[in-house]
């Protein structure tokens, strides 16, 4: 059950991750990345649409918070097909605005599944000659990962069950969520 009465309550089977865990959490993350990057002049954040949306907005705001300088672009890419095979093939949706040669970039991520969506990510960041690519993601699935990929700030290592809220979806829907919880498996049977 969720925590503030939200309509959804009903629809989540257990809460994993509680509004005040993410909240202390995006606060550790950023005192750590704002120690790392002290002596950058700013550093460029770069958001994968649309599940890090929520993580992205609050992730900033600590490190405004630390004194760390950022700047912050948007990229939307796609899997081709089946997202499970073992090509990782992506497709771009929406590329970055803005030159990142030279730049200290910070991949900010929801969650790390199978690692294929980042693993692309990462080789595509780095073909762009930025100085330095880096990854934070609030949740990682460790028994679900097929490739491995280095990331440096990990919140929380999460079972392989269905999550939603805090920018992450089902259908579309529970994004909104304050809170990460496992989605009742009666809402995907309805579906
Ligand atoms: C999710 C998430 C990651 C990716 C991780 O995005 O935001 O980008 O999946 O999965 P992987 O490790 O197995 O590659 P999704 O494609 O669901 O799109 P969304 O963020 O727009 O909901």
């Amino acid at each position: 059950m969720g925590e503030a009465g939200g309509w959804y309550d009903a629809d989540i089977q257990r809460v994993i991750v509680s509004e005040e865990q993410i909240r202390e959490k995006v606060d550790e993350l950023a005192r750590k990345v704002a120690a790392d990057y002290s002596h950058v002049d700013s550093v460029m954040l770069v958001c994968v649409l649309k599940g890090a949306i929520m993580f992205m907005a609050d992730f900033a705001r600590a490190l405004g918070r630390e004194g760390c300088r950022i700047e912050m672009d948007f990229m939307a890419v796609s899997s081709y097909g089946q997202r499970a095979t073992s090509s990782g093939v992506v497709r771009i949706l929406k590329d970055l605005d803005r030159d990142i040669a030279g730049r200290h970039v910070v991949v900010v991520e929801d969650i790390i599944d199978s690692g294929l969506t980042l693993s692309w990510l990462l080789k595509y960041l780095e073909s762009r000659t930025a100085a330095s690519v880096e990854v934070v993601a609030l949740l990682r699935k460790p028994d679900a990962i097929k490739v491995q990929v280095p990331v440096k700030y990990v919140g929380f290592d999460i079972p392989t069950e269905f999550v939603v809220g805090y920018g992450l979806d089902f259908a579309e829907r529970y994004r909104e969520l304050p809170y990460i919880g496992i989605l009742n498996p009666g809402v995907y049977a309805r579906a």
